[in-house]
């Protein structure tokens, strides 16, 4: 998500960092900062917005140093502000640290070292973690690499820590427990990053530390360390990519990438919000059972892909609560003049948070006198500061414009609110809610099994990849998947292709099918099953291509398939977590085949601020 850099060396640090900070700009950010040590001191420079605010402000100060760690921040907890752009200090300043990752135990932990006596300067997880090691390293008197091996044992959640000391200006610690890092060394520097672009204009030979490992990065030395302390030898991975394949990470394009960091999204937006005992947790969403208990309807509200994460959460809302749900494209909504007072939430979804339908939509509702909560992956957007409560999805920066890895995230979000909502309202037994949240927390791994369909993807892209249309079938929350598997091929393929609840077909649509049109037949939502049979039946008979997304093993479903692409199975209103999956990959290799470029498809924009 975010971005790390890390020198120790002869030259100052201050321009090495900034040039890897901007090698890491591609990502996405919203702050920046630095820390250096000089004459026993560590000086920082943290400012939000883009690189430039924070070049000027180093410009203006003399910040001298050979050793240092940089940071570009995409928020997750606590806004975009100087205050809570990394580096982190603690109470002495002796200690500054960055981190990528969310830890999860921070409010515990911001509450034990608080009545310790510690001072926090910022709304961010991170900070615990310097207080942290400045509480061990007070207790024990030990180094700072003993510390963060203690440190790494209290935090939960998951984190790439860098940390330098004043008492020790020779080294940099870094710890790993989940999302990457790297260190190196060549000629008398050490080196540390989030990703190989910051890396590779001083050495190809890089050592990706392994999860819970820890490292102590010197001059021309790295030493490598499990958490239990045990020195351990760590494989040097020689580095051949050139700097556009680095900053994608390896992959052709961005789409490419961020549909493979998926099981990674779908882990990061569950983290923290399902406890021990088989209950979400949502602390961001605020309002007391009374409230939760009042609410007559639910109205949810958005554009695009965002629309379709809403309509699968119609289903998944309506059966855990039992509250009725409306849902309405943004652009339409305030138009109809819809019923709404203070008994109705109103969800608004949108990744960017800028989209301007929705915004006016969520406006519109807060005027009539409703709740509304956002569902977003941007902190600080401008949904965030409109809505009463806002659930982030963690999905980090998406690039492509074609949205992927936020929809996926979005899925997850949604789930969680609507088993929240069932869960306060007592509309859902506690062992449901537990049963359903151990099967969200299966779908990182299952992600991952999907994404093996890479290959059969591909030559399922390369055969229909001159259809001239396309269509998506689907019934019940298959339906949502259907679309957002037209909306992806069309957007980036131009291809047309038409989504369709799979019983409508007959009342319309059915006249397109001719012999070779592929149809795309999204199967699972098990009650609806053998419905979905009898549609591709129908489609089958007028001589059309069929595609099938179905449940592994179905032997009936690889009878009707012309191409089969076999997921794993899950509750069936989590389904489109999966099924999405390899209509994203279709529409891609698709793409690809044509010659087009996904990550920026004509006419199309990130963020659409204009009604
Ligand atoms: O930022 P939002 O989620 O509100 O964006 C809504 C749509 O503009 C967006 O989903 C659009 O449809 C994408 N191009 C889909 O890939």
């Amino acid at each position: 998500m975010c971005g790390i850099v890390g020198y120790v060396g002869a030259d100052q640090a201050l321009p090495l960092l900034v040039e890897g900070m901007e090698r890491l700009e591609y990502r996405g950010y919203d702050s920046a900062g630095v820390a250096i040590i000089e004459n026993g001191k560590i000086a920082t420079a943290r400012k939000a917005g883009r690189l430039d605010a924070l070049i000027d402000e180093v410009e203006r100060r003399d910040l001298p140093g050979t050793i240092g760690i940089g940071h570009t921040r995409w928020a997750t907890h606590g806004g975009p502000t100087d205050e809570n752009a990394h580096p982190h200090v603690d109470c002495s300043g002796t200690i500054a640290l960055v981190h990528n990752g969310i830890i999860e135990n921070h409010d515990v932990l911001r509450a034990r070292l608080s009545r310790e006596g510690h001072r926090f300067a910022s709304a961010t997880d991170t900070e615990v973690a310097a207080h942290l090691i400045e509480s061990i390293i007070h207790e024990r008197s030990c180094s700072l690499r003993e510390a963060v091996l203690e440190a790494v044992d209290v935090l939960e959640g998951a984190f790439a820590l860098v940390c330098i000391s004043s008492d020790e200006p020779d080294r940099i610690v870094v710890a790993r427990q989940e999302p990457p890092i790297i260190v190196g060394a060549a000629d008398g520097i050490g080196l540390v990053a989030s990703d190989i672009p910051a890396l590779l204009k001083h050495t190809r030979d890089v050592i990706p530390l392994d999860n819970r490992q820890v490292a102590e990065v010197l001059r021309g030395a790295v030493t490598v360390f499990d958490f239990e302390g045990n020195e351990v030898e760590p494989p040097v991975v020689h580095v051949e990519w050139d700097m556009e394949a680095a900053e994608k990470g390896g992959y052709e394009d961005f789409m490419l990438k961020e549909i493979f960091e998926q099981p990674e999204v779908v882990r990061n937006t569950l983290r923290g919000r399902v406890d021990l005992g088989g209950r979400v947790r949502l602390d961001e969403v605020h309002w007391d059972d009374e409230t939760l208990q009042g609410i007559t309807k639910v109205v949810v509200v958005a554009c695009g892909t965002s629309f379709h994460a809403g309509m699968a959460a119609k289903h998944s809302i309506e059966h855990y609560t039992r509250i009725p749900v409306e849902l309405d494209l943004a652009s339409e909504f305030r138009y109809r003049d819809p019923v709404l007072d203070e008994t109705c939430l109103v969800i608004g979804i949108a990744q960017s948070g800028e989209t301007a339908d929705t915004l006016a939509a969520i406006r519109y509702a807060k005027e009539m006198g409703a709740s509304v909560v956002a569902i977003t992956n941007v902190v600080g957007s401008s949904i965030t500061r409109d809505a009463d409560a806002v659930l982030f999805t963690h999905a980090g920066p998406e690039i492509g414009v074609a949205a992927t890895k936020t929809f996926l995230a979005q899925l997850v979000a949604l789930n969680l609110f609507a088993l929240y909502l069932g869960q306060q309202r007592l509309s859902m037994e506690p062992q449901k809610v537990a049963e359903t949240l151990a099967a969200m927390e299966a779908l990182p791994d299952q992600v991952e099994e999907v994404l093996l369909l890479e290959d059969e993807v591909r030559r399922a892209a390369k055969r229909y990849a001159d259809a001239r249309d396309f269509i998506f079938i689907g019934r019940g929350v298959g339906t949502a998947v259907a679309l957002e598997g037209a909306l992806k091929l069309k957007e980036i393929s131009y291809i047309h292709a038409e989504g369709y609840p799979a019983g409508e077909l007959k009342h319309g649509a059915i006249a397109l099918l001719e012999p070779g049109v592929p149809v795309v037949a999204v199967m699972t939502g098990a009650k609806l099953y053998d419905k979905m049979l009898a549609n591709v039946e129908e489609v089958r008979a007028r001589g059309a291509e069929v595609i099938l997304v179905a449940p592994r093993g179905d032997e009936r479903a690889r009878a009707l398939a012309d191409q089969l692409l076999e997921v794993p199975s899950t509750k069936p209103l989590l389904s489109p977590i999966l099924d999405t999956i390899p209509l994203q990959l279709l529409a891609y290799f698709i793409t690809k085949e044509k010659g087009l470029p996904p990550d920026k498809p004509r006419n199309l924009a990130k963020s659409v601020t204009v009604e």
